[in-house]
Formats: structure tokens, sequence, C-alpha cells
């Protein structure tokens, strides 16, 4: 009979949703960076494997392309990997010279993976202790919202990025539930009634625990 690999915690496994993200400061190519001062608005804090690789420059290139559509969320972007300021820097340039993009939102340098470790992001099984694309969304409370945590041969959708922060914001903003596919826009799910009563009473099967919220200004 072969061997079990011994289980080993998988990447995000320490932190979970509703979590407070333990704070940290750092250097970044946009300065000094302290995570506290994200407090009152939402931020998405993402790693990525290595500057220079081929699914990196491309997720950098469409972040950057879409820097505007999270900035109208009051979100912010900050990025983190294991290489130095002065790499991320030179790739910066290159991804501008190349792309004719500049990558204005902040990107941690993390060479010792002391955030990295802290925060789940490194795959515990490689051996470059590269991080994996881990992507937090964090509230203005400074809580988890959403977690996702991509192999680093996958890269992200972006349109998914925003529509995840779309729904977080929607659902705090109307109390409701974002069903599957929801897009900003479209109607939120109204939580189950937990009403016996409610529950004979609904005018269909589903009514009582499947429906639409009204929608806002609806009579
Ligand atoms: C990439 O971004 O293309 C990549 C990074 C690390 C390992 C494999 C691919």
């Amino acid at each position: 009979m072969e061997d079990t690999p011994p289980c080993s915690p998988a990447p995000c496994a320490g932190l979970r949703i509703g979590d407070a993200l333990p704070d940290f400061e750092a250097r970044s190519t946009m300065g000094p960076v302290k995570l506290s001062a994200y407090r009152g608005r939402w931020l998405i804090l993402f790693s990525h494997p290595a500057d220079f690789t081929p699914v990196c420059t491309t997720e950098f290139v469409a972040l950057a392309r879409e820097a505007h559509s999270f900035e109208a969320r009051d979100c912010g972007l900050m990025a983190l990997s294991v290489d130095s300021l002065f790499s991320h820097f030179a790739w910066l340039r290159l991804i501008k010279q190349r792309f004719d993009i500049e990558v204005r939102f902040p990107i941690v340098e993390d060479p010792t993976l002391v955030i990295g470790r802290a925060f789940g992001m490194v795959a515990p099984q490689d051996n470059d202790s590269a991080t994996v694309r881990t992507t937090f969304f964090i509230d203005p409370a400074g809580v988890i919202r959403a977690m996702t945590c991509y192999p680093a041969n996958v890269g992200r959708s972006i349109p998914e990025m925003l529509r995840t922060l779309d729904a977080l914001q929607a659902i705090d903003a109307q109390a409701g539930l974002a069903p599957a596919n929801w897009q900003a826009g479209d109607a939120l799910l109204q939580s189950p009634s937990h009403d016996l009563d409610d529950v004979f009473a609904a005018d269909s099967e589903t009514a009582w625990f499947l429906r639409e919220m009204p929608r806002k200004g609806a009579k």
C-alpha cells in the first residue's frame, strides 16, 4: 500500500470569512503601507506567485486597466509577493513600456514571507515558497468577507472580482442574498422565513424560502 502523504493545511486555511485580518506595515511600490489605514473603505488584498511571470503579468495589466472600476466602488487594491521592492519596480516599468499602463496600486514586498505565511498565502507543499493566488475581500471594518485561492497556473477573473465586490456591497446595503450568477442591478433574494404561518400562507411551494426582494422604489 502506498504511503498517504501527510495532511498539510491548505493555503487560505488559517484565516476564515468573518475574521479580522491582522494588521501589518510594509514597503510597497507606493511607499510604506499599513493595512489598518484602509479602515473605512473596502480593500482587495491579493498575492501573486512572482514578478516577471506570464499569468501574473496578465493579471496586473488587467487589474491596472480596471483600477478605476475598483476606485468607483471605494475599494483599494493591494498586491503582495515574495519579490523585492526593486523587482516590483523593474516589472512595473516593463509593464508600462510594453502594455502602456501604469500599475498605481501598491505592491508589497514580502521577501521573508512573514506576511504571506501569516495570511495563509503560501502553498505549504511548494519548495520555492512562492505565494499562491490568494485574494481577500476586506470590508470597511477590516473583516474578511470573501476569499479565493487559485493555483499559480490559473489567472483570476477581474470581472468576477468586481462582481463579488458588487454582491458584497449590495447585500450589505439591502440586507439581501445574492443568487447564482447575480450581477449588479439584478434583484437580490430575501432571507427565508422562520415562521411556520408564513410557510403555510405562501402562495407557492417555494415562495416562503425563495423569493426576490422588492426593488427599491417599487410599489
Ligand atoms: C505565472 O504567473 O505565469 C506563473 C507563476 C508561477 C508559476 C507558474 C506560472
